[in-house]
């Protein structure tokens, strides 16, 4: 049978959603709205979202399929999930929230029409490929998995100043340890690889860039976005905060010489074979 396709179905109109995603968030709406981009929703579908955090895009999945489909969403972090229970109140009962680590899911889940998770995939680790394995052994035959996550390449221009920071005070120990850091995360040819290993259908690796605004000195050392994440990985090379603290600073002051920042969105999606 040919799956469906979400032009064989009306969704919900933009004008008519209760539960649009955020045009206030610019980190997760851009990963969401890329995800979405892929993902052939029908409605009557059932859906794990996983690492659904504060429920993108969990909620606006749920109104789209519809009270004759199913949204499943699962975070690690019981407070995600008692967060999103909140702001579900008694609305949309056919999407529920709970927690589990979805690099070892419950044998007797699902199986699904579609998997999400949407800036996902960097926590599949120590084993990612064994993770996404698992992962896609929980879609229907003929089902669709859509993750996303920034892939190796975002922010390389604060990494590249990071390192010439550190080369110019002879910090060749700190310098090797983000070396490793960055080669660390997931890329997007070792996903597509993946996939193929595992036989997975019509496979699409996308990148699209992202721009993240910052001033300079402590506006970019206190960005929520990279101080929340990302610019930890540099701090954690020194054994002396002393010293990270002096590197970051002046590699905070001199932000011109390494913006635009660019977050590198990969967003991938795959189909299990019928057979
Ligand atoms: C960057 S947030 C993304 C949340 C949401 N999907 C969004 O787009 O805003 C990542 C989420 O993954 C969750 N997480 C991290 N590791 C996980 C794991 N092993 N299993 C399930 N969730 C995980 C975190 O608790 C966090 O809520």
């Amino acid at each position: 049978m040919r799956e469906k396709n979400p032009r064989d179905n009306v969704l919900v109109p933009i004008e008519k959603q209760v539960w649009p995603l955020s045009e206030n968030d610019y980190w997760s709406t851009p990963f969401a709205k890329m995800l979405l981009h892929h993902l052939e929703l029908f409605s009557g579908a059932s859906v794990l979202d996983i690492a659904s955090g504060h429920g993108t895009p969990a909620f606006h999945i749920a109104e789209q399929v519809g009270p004759n489909g199913q949204v499943l969403g699962l975070d690690l972090h019981p407070g995600q999930v008692l967060r999103c229970k909140t702001a579900q109140g008694p609305h949309l009962p056919w999407l529920s929230f709970a927690q589990a680590d979805m690099r070892a899911l419950p044998q007797d889940l699902g199986p699904f029409d579609r998997i999400t998770g949407n800036i996902a995939f960097m926590f599949f680790r120590p084993n990612r490929f064994e993770a996404l394995k698992q992962l896609t052994g929980f879609l229907k035959p003929g089902g669709q998995i859509v993750l996303t996550f920034p892939a190796l390449g975002t922010f390389d221009s604060i990494w590249q100043r990071v390192d010439r920071e550190m080369a110019a005070r002879g910090l060749e120990k700190e310098q090797a340890t983000l070396a490793e850091y960055i080669a660390e995360r997931p890329s997007a040819n070792e996903v597509r690889q993946w996939l193929t290993d595992l036989k997975m259908d019509r496979v699409e690796v996308d990148l699209w860039p992202l721009e993240i605004e910052s001033g300079p000195g402590r506006a970019f050392l206190e960005h929520p976005l990279l101080r929340g994440g990302f610019l930890d990985d540099a701090y954690e090379c020194f054994d002396n905060q002393t010293l990270a603290n002096e590197v970051m600073d002046a590699v905070a002051d001199d932000l011109k010489s390494f913006t635009p920042l660019l977050a590198q969105r990969c967003a991938f999606s795959a189909w299990r074979p019928e057979k």
